[in-house]
């Protein structure tokens, strides 16, 4: 960490609670570029100076994995059946950012008696150090990515220029007005070729959730479409380290920033403890 970011460190603390802000990043359509966007923000976000977390919770497809060449032997269902703790699984790689493999078995949460949701919630308390906690997310409206979205406390909304993207958004955004109608909702449109499509799809999208759901979408950027996106997923190196001056890692930088600079008002997040014992509650609302 350098000399300016470890003085950003500071003020920022000064000014605030220290608890782990959640933000999930999800998707309406998939493909639309949630894991690439997530690993590289968290990046950024270190790089800042904060302390970030990513959590893999798109079951199945763990593309984290493959976007930073990784290989977890363990992920959060170990430590929900007590086969391994949360510190075994978690993995520092050298990108400065830790990562926690999710779990194809999320709704064993709702099986775990009292003592278990102790110690898990007692478990991850550990990592409320950290400043974020960064969640990417499966696509669409399914019962456990909503549990995600709801548990967090900010959400990230990614879409593309592409119509079948952008009405997909817009379901997403709507069953997040449905649920949590107080949930800061913000929004990436990502493979973007010029500015100005960039923000004629993202007005698009904030004025129809205005108009018919009642919900606030903030826009907290673009993402140039760049062939180094798909090249680093390639190399299994993330853009922002391989390339970080290229169009979309500038545009990233910049996203991160702003969520950054969010912070300066000394509002946190509802902590690590806060987002699991939302998302335990979500989990035995479903099996009921
Ligand atoms: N800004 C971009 N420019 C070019 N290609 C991109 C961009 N963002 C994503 N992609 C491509 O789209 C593919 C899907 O992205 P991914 O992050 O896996 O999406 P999701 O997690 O939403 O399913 C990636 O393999 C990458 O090649
Ligand atoms: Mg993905």
């Amino acid at each position: 960490m350098d000399q300016a970011s470890n003085l950003r460190r500071l003020v920022v603390e000064s000014a605030s609670v220290k608890r782990t802000k959640t933000i999930a990043v999800t998707s309406g359509k998939g493909g639309v570029g949630k894991s690439s966007l997530a690993v590289s923000l968290a990046i950024a976000l270190a790089r800042d100076g904060s302390r970030v977390t990513l959590l893999d919770a798109d079951l199945g497809l763990a593309n984290i994995n493959v976007i930073l060449g990784i290989i977890p032997k363990y992920n959060l269902y170990h430590v929900i059946k007590g086969k391994r703790k949360l510190k075994d699984i978690v993995i520092e790689v050298p990108e400065g950012i830790k990562i926690i493999a999710g779990a194809s078995g999320f709704h064993q949460l709702a099986n775990l008696d009292m003592k278990q949701r102790g110690d898990f919630i007692e478990a991850v308390s550990d990592l409320d150090d950290d400043d974020y906690m960064i969640i990417d997310t499966g696509a669409g409206i399914s019962q456990n990515v909503m549990s995600f979205v709801g548990a967090a406390d900010e959400v990230v909304v990614v879409t593309t220029p592409e119509p079948t993207a952008i009405t997909d958004a817009y379901g997403i955004i709507k069953s997040i007005a449905a649920q949590t109608p107080d949930k800061p909702v913000r929004l990436i449109v990502n493979r973007v070729q010029t500015v100005s499509e960039g923000k004629r799809v993202a007005q698009r999208v904030i004025n129809i959730a205005g108009q018919f759901l009642n919900i606030k979408v903030e826009n907290i950027g673009f993402v140039f479409e760049d062939m180094y996106v798909s090249k680093s997923v390639r190399n299994q190196k993330p853009f922002i380290v391989s390339y970080p001056k290229s169009k979309a890692s500038i545009c990233v930088s910049i996203i991160a920033d702003r969520i950054a600079n969010k912070e300066i008002d000394g509002k946190r997040g509802t902590g690590l403890t806060g987002f699991f014992r939302q998302l335990f509650r979500s989990q035995e609302e479903e099996s009921e």
